[in-house]
């Protein structure tokens, strides 16, 4: 049956949305699917509509698109799609309710606090042990994200992190490296340990940056590689995902592993990290979206 890809839509992700929608419509053209690509920064609905699909692959990150809405729209008007439901991208997208769902359910993730203009940036900064990560709640690919270990750069990150949502919280800094896990069906994907240049893995070092490193093997021993993913599975389905996403940890100078973020529609560009993981088990990038296509239950 025909396959629509929604992609674009008006998120601050819209970008790396563009690269992935390109992708994975290239991808099921070469594979002499019958597929439209959407823009949802257009009328989608008339457009799907008009177009009938049997399958929606949706290739839209950040709001609007990884948050619950989309696939909203799509269950209302009875369209089959890719990867996680309303609920779990909803609660996915937003870092605070998914820190409280995995913290609720036991399991590792970094304190944090959540900041207003009247916060005491130096009693907060005390509270998280003098270094914090400050990330707007609701967005994607280290948009707005700074790290911060006094009062006035705290002031600074929490108007920068504003710009993006009025929502921010601080998260107690971990030295890392950071690591990730990508999820397809019911595995996990071989872990990917990640090295910004400047330490920093953020917008740039993921998608502007040559030189940032992807560690594939991981470089984690067999047991704390079995580990880390069957916690990243864990934390995928507390949150109740489905179909896939990828999981991002960090590690800590004492071996433990602390939960950051789910994504539920994670980027599909040529950097990144999922279409490295699936190779490495042989999933060519064609090979994967078809697979994405297969939990589709239609
Ligand atoms: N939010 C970006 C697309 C990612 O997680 O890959
Ligand atoms: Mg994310």
């Amino acid at each position: 049956g025909r396959i629509a890809v929604l992609y674009g839509g008006h998120s601050a992700e819209r970008a790396v949305s563009l690269q992935s929608g390109g992708a994975v419509l290239t991808a099921l053209q070469d594979l002499g699917a019958d597929v439209v690509g959407i823009d949802t920064a257009e009328d989608y609905l008339a457009q799907l509509q008009a177009a009938q699909p049997q399958r929606v692959f949706i290739a839209l990150h950040g709001r609007g698109g990884e948050d619950g809405q989309i696939q909203a729209v799509l269950d209302a008007f009875g369209y089959a799609y890719t990867g996680s439901g309303v609920a779990a991208s909803a609660i996915a997208m937003n870092k605070l309710l998914t820190k409280r769902v995995w913290a609720g359910s036991g399991l590792p993730t970094a304190d944090s606090r959540v900041l207003s203009a009247d916060t005491d940036w130096s009693e907060a900064l005390q509270a998280l042990g003098g270094k914090a990560v400050l990330k707007p709640v609701l967005e994607g690919s280290s948009l707005g994200i700074s790290i911060v270990d006094n009062a006035a750069a705290m002031a600074s990150g929490y108007a920068a992190a504003s710009q993006y949502d009025s929502e921010v919280i601080a998260e107690r800094f971990i030295d890392g490296p950071e690591y990730t896990v990508g999820i397809v069906g019911d595995q996990a994907l071989p872990v990917i340990r990640m090295e910004a240049e400047s330490g920093f893995y953020d917008y740039a070092a993921k998608y502007e940056r040559d030189d940032t490193r992807y560690f594939l093997p991981s470089g984690l021993n067999e047991e704390d590689e079995a580990a880390l993913q069957a916690l990243s599975l864990t934390a995928f389905r507390t949150l109740g995902c489905r179909g896939w996403g990828r999981i991002d940890t960090m590690r800590d100078s004492a071996g433990r592993f602390w939960l950051l973020e789910a994504n539920t529609i994670p980027g599909l560009t040529s950097h990144s990290l999922v279409p490295k993981a699936a190779r490495a088990v042989g999933l060519e990038f064609g090979d994967l979206i078809v697979r994405l296509l297969e939990q589709v239950e239609v």
